[in-house]
């Protein structure tokens, strides 16, 4: 608790009252915990959301600063800051005052956090001063994350903590690193001490070690050791087969199997899509340019047309969050009339394979049905649409070598195979082992239909990023008591489905700010 002088502060917004504002205060809950948010740095509009938030969750939330406030909640401001800001005059008071990502974690869980030091604005020192504190709101769909990561090192250490964590079937660590990832992908500028994650949102004590010793070390010892380890190496190259999971590949290890030559030695049997797979190793596992997505999209926008004149496609995924490069290329295909989707998808494989485009491909149905009752969970809903995994041949134009149709990405996968031979690359086919030599590379491109009182959904469930829709999705639940999926929004507290033909109309039901694809890239 810090003593307080209080002097009479003009702070309320233009024509408010000064007391318990806003007509959806809802009863006050937790009378022990009076609060104040400084708009100073936060912003009117922030702030008076935020502030209708604690109302909204029985807080008390005071639209003016006085003698009935317990807990100052300020956001980028120093304790200096917001002391010189509050005055310092007659009360000898205390008042704590608390950093958002108190406010935020009160929010999340529904009452007043426990305040512990990481919450309590600091006394800082001048070197204190110097160093700029970042705020993030908590959930990645709040945020606007963009391609530009000024803090490499830390996320290249913690996401393949996140992969590793992913490819051995621990899914809870795969999440909080792949959360703190997203955290450190917003900041304006490089960590350069620890001090600055302070009050940072989803900042583990491991992930915060592995920050640490990047920090002082330059590189995450375990980051390193994991990438080294035979059985992460393993893993990597056994799921780099298309259709070969986590599970597969593990089953596989537990077996002696590490890599492409010993499988193959090992008689396993492989379905259809592994043997596919293993054919297209290299050229599946080398990255897919923006420009071969487009040419991609040209052949399946002609096979769409063909099939059905009104039918149109949407490049999904990735490339439409306007990545560079892509492990594969997604399209959503609708029909702008209701019930003209169907029977869509087995034209357009058929249109595609009587031309010779795909090396493989596997459709399933569309089994989603919408209930009345609601979901039966949140997840249970996720991917029923009608959906084609493909390997596709796409042409690279005579005399081209696919390594340099492709720019430097390709190098790795495809150039000098002494000085770093693919595990096993002696199995690969002739084709594969020198893809240079042939005028076309395998790519892998998923197909969706959605009929089109479900595009908006569709198209905000598959643009990603993965994180990004999971955390859209955690939003919705948590916050909302709603539940969404890639085909609805349904209203808990309603007991109703919520229609929506844009994206945009989507985030607004969600009480998000609109995020546009490019910017969802956590
Ligand atoms: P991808 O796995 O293709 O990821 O899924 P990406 O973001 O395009 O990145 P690349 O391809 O590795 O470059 C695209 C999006 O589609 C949704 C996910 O939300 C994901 O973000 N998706 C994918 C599903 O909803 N279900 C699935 O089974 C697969
Ligand atoms: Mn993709």
């Amino acid at each position: 608790m810090v003593p307080l002088k209080r002097r009479k502060v003009a702070c309320p917004p233009a024509g408010n009252t000064g007391t318990t504002g806003g007509g959806d205060a809802g009863s006050i809950k937790f009378p022990e915990a009076v609060l104040f948010l400084l708009e100073r740095k936060m912003g009117a509009s922030r702030r008076t959301f935020l502030s209708q938030l604690g109302r909204k969750k029985g807080f008390q939330v005071e639209d003016a600063f006085n003698e009935s406030v317990t807990h100052v909640v300020s956001e980028n401001n120093s304790s200096e800051e917001v002391r010189r800001w509050l005055g310092s005059q007659n009360d000898q008071r205390a008042v704590h005052l608390l950093d958002i990502s108190w406010f935020t974690e009160s929010m999340r869980a529904g009452q007043p956090a426990d305040i512990l030091d990481r919450h309590k604005l600091q006394d800082e020192s001048a070197h204190d001063n110097e160093v700029p504190l970042f705020s993030v709101p908590s959930y990645a769909c709040q945020r606007r994350t963009s391609l530009a990561n000024h803090n490499t090192a830390l996320t290249d250490a913690l996401s393949l903590l996140a992969e590793n964590a992913e490819l051995s079937k621990e899914e809870g660590r795969g999440v909080a690193f792949r959360r703190a990832v997203a955290v450190l992908k917003v900041l304006p500028e490089p960590v350069t001490s620890m001090a600055q994650l302070r009050g940072l949102p989803c900042l583990g004590g491991h992930t915060l070690r592995v920050i640490k010793d990047v920090l002082e070390n330059g590189t995450s010892s375990e980051a390193e050791a994991t990438k080294n380890s035979q059985r992460f190496r393993a893993l990597k190259v056994l799921t780099g087969i298309f259709g070969v999971g986590a599970k597969t590949a593990e089953r596989w290890i537990r077996l002696g199997i590490d890599d492409l030559q010993q499988l193959q030695q090992s008689g396993q049997t492989l379905n259809r899509a592994q043997q596919g797979g293993l054919e297209h190793y290299l050229d599946l596992n080398q990255p897919v340019t923006r420009s071969e997505a487009d040419a991609i999209g040209e052949v399946v926008g002609r096979a769409v047309v063909s099939v059905s004149p009104g039918a149109r496609i949407t490049l999904i995924g990735g490339f439409r969050r306007g990545k560079p490069t892509g492990h594969d290329v997604d399209f959503l295909i609708t029909h702008p009339e209701e019930g003209n989707e169907v029977g869509l998808m087995p034209k357009v494989v058929s249109w595609l394979q009587s031309k010779g485009f795909l090396l493989y491909q596997k459709t399933t149905r569309n089994s989603y049905l919408e209930s009345d009752d609601g979901p039966a969970q949140p997840s249970s809903n996720m991917d029923r649409f009608e959906r084609c995994f493909s390997i596709f041949k796409l042409d690279t134009g005579e005399g081209t070598r696919a390594t340099e149709a492709s720019g430097e990405s390709g190098g790795e996968a495809a150039g000098a195979p002494e000085a770093d031979p693919a595990p096993g690359s002696q199995v690969l086919s002739d084709d594969e082992q020198n893809p240079g030599a042939k005028p076309w590379r395998a790519v892998r491109v998923d197909l969706v239909v959605s009929p089109i009182s479900q595009f908006a959904f569709a198209l905000l469930g598959w643009t990603g990023s993965k994180l990004f829709e999971r955390e859209l999705r955690r939003w919705a639940g948590h916050e909302k008591a709603m539940s969404l999926s890639s085909h609805a929004l349904y209203d808990g507290n309603q007991r109703r489905y919520v229609r929506a033909t844009s994206e945009e109309e989507i985030f607004s039901h969600l009480g998000l700010e609109f995020i546009p694809p490019s910017e969802r890239n956590a």
